[in-house]
């Protein structure tokens, strides 16, 4: 199990590198990443938040039928012009949690932990997980993305619970 990386460290900001090879190392880093989101008691996890800027994901999902896996190299190719807004949270900003405007569904292409090409198309609470990890391997966090109406709330939640940490940063 990996330290989990928590906001504002920078390398949560930071753009991760592709994968060039599927190897040895990345399938460690994938079983240290399910380890640590089950530790953590998440759905989701980026590499950036056990401190490794490369592009894995992994997702474990329960929601019409079990969806556990890791996806290499993620790329969303479809998203639908429907959204929804579900409250979302993440392991790296402990105690905050917020509504967030997504595309309803998506399709997303990678590699599995084989090497496999894999085209997964997912609704509801599966797209948003792969939305929401995505995005932390561009360095976007749920929290750019909140809805109007919780920004202030959610601004002055962020100073209060990190403050310490940004001035020691
Ligand atoms: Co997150």
């Amino acid at each position: 199990m990996k330290e989990i990386v928590v906001y504002p460290h920078p390398i949560l900001r930071k753009k991760a590198e592709e994968v060039p090879l599927i190897d040895g190392e990345v399938r460690d880093i994938i079983s240290e990443m399910f380890e640590t989101m089950k530790e953590g008691d998440g759905i989701g996890l980026a590499a950036p938040q056990i401190g490794i800027s490369r592009r894995i994901i992994v997702v474990s999902v329960d929601e019409k039928g079990f969806h556990k896996f890791a996806l290499v190299n993620p790329r969303i190719v479809f998203f639908s012009k429907e959204k929804s807004i579900m409250e979302e949270g993440c392991l790296s900003i402990p105690g905050i949690r917020a509504e967030v405007e997504r595309p309803q569904s998506i399709v997303v292409e990678g590699f599995t932990r084989s090497g496999r090409a894999v085209r997964v198309e997912a609704s509801g609470l599966l797209a948003r997980v792969f939305q929401h990890e995505i995005d932390h391997l561009d360095g976007v966090l749920f929290i750019d993305k909140v809805v109007k109406a919780e920004r202030n709330r959610v601004e002055k939640e962020l100073k209060e619970l990190f403050s310490d940490s940004t001035v020691s940063g």
